[in-house]
């Protein structure tokens, strides 16, 4: 059974660990996470973008695919199945489709468009015992080969979206999705701390996962992160793991072109990343 991410994220929060979001492509990634976070005994959220929902045929294709894993691979920690930077529209979608959570990216609209959209969310959201995450200022990362900065969200702003009775909130703190710039300033623990003490309890949520060095993830959870996403780090693990099956020629080996054989590597290197990822973040054993 999906769960809304609330409770997982106040007892992350009460336990200062921090639960990881990672978002899914197909059935590979799914099961690989799933897998993973059975293993570990530890709670997940499972990510999917308006464009890996478009990419999987659809929200309804997702939650068919999720719930019928979860039961006959026998996965009983908490998973909440969460859309990532949603539109008004997707988020509409999602609540309709099954989805236990659900963002809204109402950071690119003028604050008092974003707090009146995310308010009417936060109605919707309440009826049907799901979750929501709200943004402030905007995270950066490649766009058209170019990458933006990511922006310091205003903690009054991120006040007034918390306020409206949000579950988590994700803040720009100088973070950006992708891998990092070599110039890059590093987080605003700054920003994070002036969030935090302006919103109270709420879980944080710390978007582009991927490339933040370590001592900086565990920083940012001592300060009330709560939720950490990492999308790309399971992209360039599974890559280089298909790319090196492919150049040791093990596809011309027997049947080893089998897409059940092929994909085998790029699992493996998903569920490595994800045990990573989640021995890190504290969440392993928090199921
Ligand atoms: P990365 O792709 O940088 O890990 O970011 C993921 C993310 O924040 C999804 O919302």
């Amino acid at each position: 059974m999906l769960v809304s991410a609330k409770e997982m994220l106040q007892k992350a929060k009460a336990g200062h660990y921090a639960v990881g979001q990672f978002n899914i492509n197909n059935l590979e990634w799914t099961k690989a996470i799933l897998l993973t976070a059975q293993e570990l005994s530890s709670p997940v959220i499972l990510g999917v973008s308006e464009g890996a929902g478009k990419y999987m045929a659809g929200y309804k294709t997702v939650v068919g695919m999720v719930k019928g894993m979860m039961e006959e691979q026998k996965i009983t920690v908490p998973v909440a199945l969460h859309l990532d930077h949603g539109s008004y529209e997707g988020c509409l979608k999602c609540v309709e489709a099954g989805f236990s959570s659900i963002m809204f990216d109402g950071s690119h609209y003028p604050i008092d468009e974003n707090v009146a959209k995310t308010k009417e969310l936060v109605k919707i959201v309440a009826e049907h015992g799901m979750s929501l995450e709200a943004e402030v200022g905007s995270i950066g990362g490649e766009e058209d080969g170019v990458i933006g900065m990511g922006e310091c969200a205003d903690p009054d702003e991120c006040k007034r979206i918390a306020d409206l009775g949000v579950d988590m909130l994700a803040a720009g703190i100088g973070n950006i999705h992708g891998p990092y710039p070599a110039n890059w300033q590093g987080l605003s623990f700054e920003t994070l701390a002036a969030v935090q003490e302006k919103t109270g309890e709420m879980p944080l949520v710390l978007h582009g996962g991927t490339g933040i060095p370590e001592d900086m993830i565990k920083k940012a959870i001592d300060l009330g992160v709560s939720k950490i996403n990492v999308n790309t780090e399971c992209q360039l693990s599974f890559a280089a793991a298909t790319r090196k099956y492919i150049e040791e020629g093990k596809d011309k080996i027997g049947k080893g072109y089998d897409p059940r054989k092929l994909l085998a590597p790029g699992f493996e290197a998903i569920k490595a990343t994800v045990k990573e990822k989640m021995e890190l973040f504290g969440s392993v054993g928090k199921a």
